[in-house]
């Protein structure tokens, strides 16, 4: 009779592995699999875990008690290991794919689940790293016994499209860049294995202009995203990087026949040889930290232009990017120094007009009588300016509550009344200069009069004189004589 009931169970063991299993679980090589299956509760006496079928290898087993063990055969030592009821089968390798039985002893009686692990295959060619143009093949299979519904696979591109698909081939573009996901789906239930294709390229461009002024730094950013490596980019022939520079017009076409050559980094020594037309640009790092981008302390209204951060391989394939540059301006009419009275145009602009979602904002002088209403024009028109008004005036430009860049000037205003004094002490001066003169006139004039009048009074003596020895000289010569 027990002998019986055993035959029995042996010939329902055999059914049960030969129509399949109870759960089919896919696997990559190296992956680690979790294998439960339903209703295990702390309340169970033993659980067993044999591999192939109910007869095979004895894998581990653990007991309500709290008692657990794993086998000791080499093939498994090392990968299998408890977890709460569970049973883990770390970094799993070909011979251990197979069908697994867990084997549950509660109330004496015995409880079996069948798992099947089976091989999932995903295979990425060729290995990444990827330049843009390159052929990338992505597939993904899995081994399907015959006596085994065959699952449904399809990939997840990084952007998460659907691809109705096991094989994918395409040209790639930087968009491929990032995680792919084989999605094997069977019995209302989904394997998703992440695979990951790094497509070499630039970190992208800001997708405004970057926006400066004569009294903000100029920065154009370009750089090598973070998860491509210098070793990565030399592997795929890496040639040189060059940053250029195409000229705005004031009517803001590019002029590509005027374009410069700032700088280029080659291979020999990943450093930075500047040209002669370098702008007075610098870079802002070490090339080999991966940050290409240039700098200056201030923008100049030349600054206007597309700068062009172009990286080429031997193969001829190039990555680029292009950085919009855009001057904020102030322009004063007619200058910086006025006189109180006199009508002043201040325009702030980018020598175009302001897209819709950029505005201005004015910051005049604390003393500035320009009404508030006028701060966000982009044209100034005052009649009549005030001392007031003298200083600096700050031109803001904004996206919403950002600010992006900002110009200034100082008005030199000097008072009406001052140049109405000056007139008054130069014309005091004038007459004070004259006065002199004159004054220097007369007493010259005075001087030669007096000479004049000396010279005659003298002659006019001798002729006394004369006359009185004449006198004296008849009657009394002798005396005269003698008085003298
Ligand atoms: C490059 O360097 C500049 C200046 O040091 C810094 O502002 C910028 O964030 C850097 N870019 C990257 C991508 O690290
Ligand atoms: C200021 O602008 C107005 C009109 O925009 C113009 O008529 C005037 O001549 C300008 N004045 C100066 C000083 O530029």
């Amino acid at each position: 009779m027990k002998n019986s009931i055993q035959s029995i169970l042996i010939l329902i063991t055999v059914l049960i592995s030969t129509t399949g299993a109870d759960e089919v679980v896919y696997a990559q090589v190296g992956e680690t699999v979790t294998l439960k299956g339903p209703g295990v509760t702390y309340q169970l006496e033993y659980m067993y875990w044999k591999f192939g079928n109910q007869n095979g290898p004895l894998l581990a087993w653990c007991n309500h008690l709290g008692g657990e063990r794993i086998t000791e055969d080499t093939k498994w030592k090392d990968k299998l290991a408890w977890s709460d009821n569970s049973l883990i089968i770390k970094d799993i390798q070909q011979e251990n794919l197979g069908t697994f039985v867990r084997e549950i002893i509660k109330s004496q009686t015995s409880n079996f689940f069948l798992i099947t692990v089976l091989k999932l295959n995903v295979s990425v060619n060729p290995p990444s790293p990827l330049l843009p143009g390159e052929n990338l093949s992505l597939a993904c299979s899995v081994e399907t016994p015959q006596n085994l519904e065959k699952p449904k696979i399809h990939w997840l591109t990084p952007w998460g499209e659907n691809l109705e698909m096991r094989q994918e081939t395409r040209r790639v573009t930087s968009k491929d860049n990032g995680q792919w996901t084989c999605v094997v789906t069977a019995d209302q239930k989904e394997k998703q294995t992440k695979v990951s294709v790094t497509v070499l390229d630039l970190s992208p461009a800001p997708l405004r202009p970057q926006y400066t002024s004569k009294s903000m730094p100029l920065t154009i950013p370009c750089s090598i995203p973070p998860h491509i490596s210098w070793e990565q980019i030399k592997a795929k022939g890496f040639q040189e990087v060059v940053w250029q520079f195409s000229p705005k017009s004031s009517l803001g076409l590019i002029h590509d026949s005027e374009t410069q050559k700032l700088y280029v980094l080659s291979l020999e020594r990943l450093r930075w040889n500047k040209t002669d037309q370098h702008r007075e640009l610098k870079p802002v790092q070490d090339p080999q930290k991966r940050n290409l981008t240039l700098t200056r302390k201030q923008g100049r209204k030349e600054d206007r232009g597309d700068y062009m951060c172009i990286m080429k391989f031997k193969n001829g394939v190039t990555l680029s990017r292009t950085v919009h540059v855009e001057v904020l301006q102030i322009i004063p009419s007619p200058g910086t120094d006025l006189i109180s009275g006199q009508p002043l145009n201040l325009t702030c602009s980018l020598s175009h007009p302001l897209p819709s979602d950029l505005h201005l904002q004015w910051s005049p002088p604390k003393q500035s009588s320009l009404p508030k209403s006028d701060h966000y024009q982009a044209h100034l028109t005052i009649p009549e300016v005030g001392t007031g008004d003298g200083g600096n005036w700050e031109c803001s430009l904004w996206q919403g509550k950002t600010q992006l860049t900002s110009a200034s000037i100082t008005l030199k205003i000097e008072h009406k009344l001052s140049v109405w004094m000056l007139v008054i002490i130069c014309s005091v001066a004038v007459i004070a200069i004259l006065l002199l003169i004159l004054v220097f006139i007369l007493y010259r004039h005075r001087q030669r009069r007096v000479r004049h009048l000396r010279h005659r009074l003298c002659q006019c003596k001798k002729y006394v004189l004369t006359i009185s020895w004449t006198d004296e000289m008849a009657p009394n010569t002798h005396l005269h004589s003698h008085s003298h």
